[in-house]
């Protein structure tokens, strides 16, 4: 199978990443991770696209012409996918415009409930009976866009922030793979 190129943005610990990659070793499954970008140079997850020799590039947001830049790698990589895996930055509309392929998010709470940070102390505070994760496109707003997927959990009560990002990230491991395989069967 010719798999298309998937490019991965991260800003921390990088484990959706790392289940993208073993996910993506499945001869049947449609991307392969072709490039990795983080705006952070001490993110945790540059190790696997290290280990599994995959071209990374760490871009700095502060420079101004850093999104001309990164267009420019993305274009070079013909990538078809761009999978924001815990990329804690919006990219602006201009960007969203001018790669004009998919972009896609994941995020820790059943959209439109709960956009943008500390997710999970927000759920508990706020007393949710259920939650999980989204995957969805990306738009030029925080958290926004048509939703691909979405896998829920009802919470216990005994449930901390701890906990409940334990057990929505073991959903958002499935839930990222299975929105790619879903966007490529019907593509
Ligand atoms: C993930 O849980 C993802 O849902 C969240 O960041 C985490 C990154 O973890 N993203 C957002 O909150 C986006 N608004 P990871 O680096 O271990 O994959």
């Amino acid at each position: 199978m010719v798999k298309k190129n998937a490019c991965v943005f991260i800003s921390g610990t990088g484990s959706n990443l790392k289940h993208l990659i073993n996910n993506s070793r499945d001869y049947n499954f449609p991307v392969k991770i072709s490039l990795v970008i983080s705006n952070n140079p001490s993110s945790k997850g540059l190790a696997y696209a290290k280990k599994n020799s995959i071209p990374y590039l760490i871009i700095d947001t502060k420079k101004r012409n850093f999104e001309i830049s990164t267009l420019n790698k993305i274009r070079k990589y013909k990538i078809s996918i761009i999978c924001l895996a815990g990329y804690m930055k919006i990219l602006s509309k201009k960007f969203i415009l001018s790669f004009s392929k998919r972009i896609i998010n994941i995020h820790p709470s059943l959209l439109p409930k709960f956009k943008g940070l500390n997710t999970y102390a927000r759920i508990i505070e706020k007393n949710e009976k259920k939650t999980g994760c989204t995957v969805h496109y990306v738009n030029d707003r925080l958290d926004d866009g048509k939703n691909i997927i979405q896998k829920s959990f009802f919470l216990n009560k005994n449930d901390n922030v701890n906990i409940l990002k334990v057990k929505t990230q073991k959903l958002e491991y499935l839930a990222f793979s299975e929105a790619i395989r879903r966007i490529y069967r019907y593509s």
